[in-house]
């Protein structure tokens, strides 16, 4: 019985494991397959957190209008991170659901039995959501630069989702409804620039 995991998500365009079947092992870097796998890795860790951040706010309907704008402004960005993955996987001519993913991510999400813990445990996912994708920019910059740059700038962005994930707890979930959400980051139409051969 999970608040989460028991939520029906559309989980498209993902193919998603079995019950109890563990996700593929990614492939070697140097062959575009293996590039997809971590692409489609990424993404679908995009797409959980960003229903994560939606449904939060229904799960934990008692927190203040406040957080819920927080919470839904994170969605939103996390969404545009995973637009951003799907455009590049189609660039480079790969299939999103060529492979299962799995869901572990969104399972863990069940461990969050109240607001306080979703508020902890997303920071956190944030933290290493970034790490993961200055990794993957350091890696990728003599593999494939462009896709490179794009992991680069989630990384940048998701500085940004820490901050704002962070302000929920420090506020004591005391957030005014006018408190100013926006980050600092590319909208989701500045795609082509972010990933011109030239920058
Ligand atoms: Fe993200
Ligand atoms: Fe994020």
């Amino acid at each position: 019985m999970g608040l989460f995991s028991e939520i029906k998500i559309n989980w498209s365009p993902f193919s998603i494991c079995a019950p109890g079947e563990k996700a593929p092992y990614p492939r070697s870097l140097s062959t575009p397959e293996g590039l997809g796998d971590r692409l489609r890795f990424v993404a679908f860790a995009e797409k959980q957190a960003t229903h994560a951040f939606e449904t939060a706010a229904d799960v934990f309907s008692e927190v203040s209008p406040g957080v819920k704008k927080i919470w839904r402004k994170l969605a939103a960005e996390e969404q545009k991170h995973l637009q951003w993955l799907l455009w590049r996987i189609e660039e480079i001519g790969l299939k999103i659901d060529e492979r299962p993913v799995s869901l572990a991510l969104w399972n863990s999400f069940d461990h969050c039995a109240d607001a306080t813990k979703f508020a902890v445990f997303m920071a956190n996912a944030e933290e290493r959501g970034r790490i993961a994708g200055e990794q993957f920019y350091e890696t990728l910059l003599s593999i494939d630069p462009i896709t490179a740059r794009v992991f680069q700038q989630i990384a940048l962005e998701e500085q940004e989702h820490i901050r704002l994930a962070k302000t929920v707890t420090e506020m004591n979930f005391k957030v005014p409804e006018d408190f100013d959400t926006r980050v600092a980051g590319l909208p989701l139409e500045n795609y082509a620039e972010l990933t011109r051969s030239n920058p």
